[in-house]
């Protein structure tokens, strides 16, 4: 079977994804605060990013709002015109930012979003946060709203839990809309979402999860560990628990067999990484690795060629368990 051309439906959507898209946050220029976590990429290591993702057989994109105000939208929408895709050819998914606003900005502000993606429509509208002061219903309602308007295509949310995710799922519901995704942390070394409750509920209702840091931020594929001196210049994931000496430590007898079976394959750790996490829940879970070299997409679009054998899933299950 060609896996290259294996696409899913987000949910119960018509949206065919391939199992891996890419994540566009690195495109945020530094245009903000969410943006200052990655360095600046130049328009022309974007368009290569892009390129590389397109040929290995991408067919969709992540963006939001708060990339650096719209630098990424912006960059991503022009890497692809230098591509040549016209609209239609590729999918792309971008986020509503919730933080102090209520559900009547979904309306305001989505011609901004539709002008800085232009000329490519919005396939998959989240929520970004469950942080909004008006809550998922009203939040849903509003995105039901530019549904009808035919504005934005399918309607997803982001970082939201079990109960947050099914009222969404049942505001929707009402008036014969799906919900097509919940975008949430999930990789090797973060599988909360097996234990609180997200995924269960995701399967139950046939939504499918966008798994976002599907590395860990780069983490899983054990660069970091081989070679520490890379740590100095990792920006703000140096405040975080994973990259300090005992995070490295406890992350360890799972990087080691990422890279065991990454031999075994003949691939890279990041695409037995990925390739686990499109693979181990069947059709449920997909990706969206990021970038900020050519070789990252190259590599990770790699991860769609190949498929772990039953036996190599369950022991990375087993290996990375403590991280549920
Ligand atoms: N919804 C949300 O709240 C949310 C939150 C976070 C992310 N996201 C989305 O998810 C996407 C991915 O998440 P993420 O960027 O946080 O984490 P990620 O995809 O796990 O990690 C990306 C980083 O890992 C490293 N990397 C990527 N491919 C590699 C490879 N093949 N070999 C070695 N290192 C590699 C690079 O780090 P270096 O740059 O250091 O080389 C890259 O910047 C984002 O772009 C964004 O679209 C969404």
């Amino acid at each position: 079977m060609d896996q290259k051309n294996n696409l899913r439906p987000l949910g119960r959507t018509k949206m065919m994804v391939s199992p891996i898209g890419l994540g566009s946050w690195q495109f945020s220029k530094q245009n903000n605060l969410a943006g200052k976590f990655w360095p600046t990429l130049e328009d022309d290591l974007i368009n290569k990013v892009v390129s590389i993702s397109l040929e290995g057989g991408i067919n969709w994109f992540d963006t939001a709002e708060v990339y650096g105000n719209g630098a990424s939208e912006k960059a991503l929408a022009k890497a692809l015109q230098t591509a040549g895709k016209k609209p239609g050819d590729i999918l792309i998914a971008t986020k509503w930012w919730p933080m102090f606003r209520f559900a009547g900005n979904i309306p305001k502000s989505i011609d901004v979003r539709i002008q800085t993606l232009t000329p490519y429509p919005i396939d998959l509208y989240q929520v970004h946060q469950p942080w909004g002061f008006s809550g998922e219903k009203a939040e849903m309602t509003a995105m039901a709203a530019l549904w009808d308007r035919k504005l934005i295509k399918n309607i997803g949310v982001s970082n939201f839990s079990a109960q947050k995710m099914k009222t969404a799922w049942e505001t929707l519901d009402k008036k014969g809309i799906p919900l097509a995704s919940n975008q949430v942390l999930y990789n090797l070394l973060n599988r909360k979402i097996e234990s609180n409750g997200t995924l269960e509920m995701a399967k139950k209702l046939d939504i499918s999860i966008i798994a976002y840091s599907p590395l860990a931020q780069g983490l899983v594929t054990g660069k970091f560990h081989d070679n520490p001196a890379l740590l100095k210049n990792i920006g703000l994931r140096k405040y975080s628990s994973q990259f300090k000496p005992e995070g490295l430590e406890k992350s360890k007898p799972v990087v080691m067999l990422v890279k065991e079976l990454a031999l075994k394959y003949n691939v890279t750790p990041s695409q037995i990484a990925l390739n686990w996490l499109i693979n181990y829940h069947g059709n449920t879970v997909v990706a969206i690795p990021g970038a900020t070299k050519e070789h990252h997409a190259k590599e990770n679009t790699g991860s769609l060629s190949f498929r772990l054998s039953d036996a190599d899933m369950v022991r990375l299950d087993e290996v990375s368990a403590i991280f549920k």
